[in-house]
Formats: C-alpha cells, structure tokens, sequence
C-alpha cells in the first residue's frame, strides 16, 4: 500500500507507537493524518507537534465504544472524506496482576480496547474501502498473543483474540478476491512506557523507533504477519514441534519469558 497521498487513521495515535508511525506516515508524503485517541491533552500536543510535517486531524474517540466509533467514522468522512489505511494500534495493559485478582473492569476493558475496538474501526471503515476496492487495514496485536505468559494473561487473550480475528478477515477478504488488505503485527516488549518494569533475560527490549518503522514497511509491502523481531515468526514451529512441558522450559526459564512481567510497574499515569 503507498503511504504517500494516503489518508491516514490511526487509533492510540496520540502516544507511543501510535504517535511515531503517525510522523513517519507524514514524512513519506501521506496528505492527511487522522489521530483518534482517549487522551485530550495528548491529542492536543501531538497535534501541534506534528502540523509541522503535514496535515494533522486529532479527535477524541474510546474506540472500546461502539457509537463513539460510529460517530467518529461519519465526522472524519464528513471532514477529511474517505480513509486509505486504518493502523488499530490503541491498547492497554492494566497491571500484572495473577487472573485470580484481576477486577471484572480490568478484564472487560482490556478486552474492550484491545480485542472488540480494533472489530469496531474495522467495521466502520471496511464497507467504503470495499466499495473502493482498495484500502488497508493493520492490526496491532503482540508477541503476547502468541505464546501463553504468567502475569499477562487478560491482555495475552485479548491479543490472541485480535490475531485470530485479523487474520480470519485476512482469509475472508483474500477469498472475495477483494483488494483491500490486511497486515497483523505482532511485536515482543517495546520500550514505549507502556511495559515499564519488565525485564527480558535474552530477548533485547525492542526500541519504538525501530518496531514503528517495521510496521509502516509492513503497510507498504503488503505484509501478511510482521512478527517483530522476525524470530518471533518461529514460535509457532516450536510450540508445535517441541512437547510443552519442554517448550515451557526453553521459553519460559532458560529464556525467561515466564518471569518477564514480574517487576512490570507499566506507566505511573
Ligand atoms: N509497548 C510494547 O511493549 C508493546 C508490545 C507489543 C504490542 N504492543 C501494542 O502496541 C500498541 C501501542 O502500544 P504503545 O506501547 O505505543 O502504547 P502507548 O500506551 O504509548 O499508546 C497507546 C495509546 O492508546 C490510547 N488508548 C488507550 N485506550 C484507548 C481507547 N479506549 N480509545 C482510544 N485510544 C485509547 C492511549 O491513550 C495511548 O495514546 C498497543 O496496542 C500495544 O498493546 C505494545
């Protein structure tokens, strides 16, 4: 998908990952970049901070709420008109609680934001693109959605979830012969804020600049499934080719991937 002349959405785009790809998607020549987010102040300052590349549209939209999101769909179409790739990269991680403490809230919010919102955007969205016959849909998952891990496990099934869904659509829209297109990235631990705390014993903590990077080339070449770093593409051959107890050993202790998130603090506000 070319990014240059493109319009641009993309949710969580008011921090971290969100907000990079927003300025990279910019410095490659794309002719709007729409910014839906929870967080006003952030908006604001992203806004202003980003004008500076090209046109910036922010607008505060909890893309966990279904009329919000439709609300957001008609103000954006009515105002910057019809959208080229949709980036779902909003989500959240509430704690590293055991899941015998995790709150009834924690558990629907994390599934909210992180698994039902990106099925929200992509549903306001899709139907113009299908009418087009061209567009793009990326779907910000993780690792995490792709290998069990203690201390994360409300958000480990929310992305799991999101894997399965972007790639069932994947499927759907490939069998139609539609030329809309979909990209699921999965990237390990990136040092953003949002997993503040959380030691990786083998695998280098990536850096935002680089994931964010790797994600708008995955957009533009048309990526399947960026798993990012690349091994992570492995996992999957390991889980099926090793018994579990043993995959458990090698990935969890030798690794440490299960002790991971045992001094997660994630971001103070
Ligand atoms: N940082 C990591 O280690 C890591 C690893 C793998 C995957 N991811 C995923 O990448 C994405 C971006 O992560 P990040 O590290 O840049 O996080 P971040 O916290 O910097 O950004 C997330 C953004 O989502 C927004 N958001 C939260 N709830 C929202 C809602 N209901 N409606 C609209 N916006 C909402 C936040 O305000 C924030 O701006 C997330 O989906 C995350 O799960 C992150």
């Amino acid at each position: 998908m070319k990014i240059s002349n493109s319009k641009i959405l993309i949710t969580g785009g008011a921090s971290g990952m969100g907000k990079m790809m927003g300025r990279m998607a910019l410095e490659k020549g794309a002719k709007t970049l729409v910014i839906w987010d929870i967080n006003q102040e952030n908006i604001n300052s992203t806004v202003t901070e980003l004008s500076k590349y090209g046109e910036v549209k922010g607008y505060r939209v909890d893309v966990s709420d279904y009329d919000m999101v439709q609300k957001g769909y008609e103000q954006v179409v009515k105002e910057c008109g019809g959208i080229d790739i949709v980036v779902n990269c909003a989500g959240i991680i509430t704690s590293n609680k055991t899941f015998d403490q995790q709150t009834r809230q924690e558990i629907t919010r994390t599934i909210g934001i992180n698994t039902i919102a990106p099925m929200f955007v992509t549903r306001a969205f899709l139907p113009d693109m299908l009418k087009r016959d061209s567009g793009h849909i990326c779907n910000i998952t993780s690792a995490g959605g792709m290998l069990g891990n203690p201390r994360m496990s409300v958000y480990g099934a929310s992305k799991w979830g999101a894997i399965g869904w972007s790639e069932s659509l994947r499927i759907e829209l490939n069998a139609s012969h539609s030329h809309v297109r979909v990209t699921t990235v999965a990237p390990y631990y990136t040092n953003t804020g949002m997993f503040d705390g959380v030691k990786s014993k083998v695998f280098p903590i990536l850096k935002p600049e680089y994931v964010s990077r790797k994600i708008i080339r995955a957009i533009e070449k048309n990526t399947i499934f960026a798993g990012i770093p690349f091994g992570y593409h492995f996992i999957r051959f390991w889980q099926f080719i090793l018994p579990i107890p043993l995959f458990d050993f090698i990935f969890g202790e030798v690794f440490g991937i299960y002790h991971t998130m045992d001094h997660f603090t994630g971001r103070k506000n």
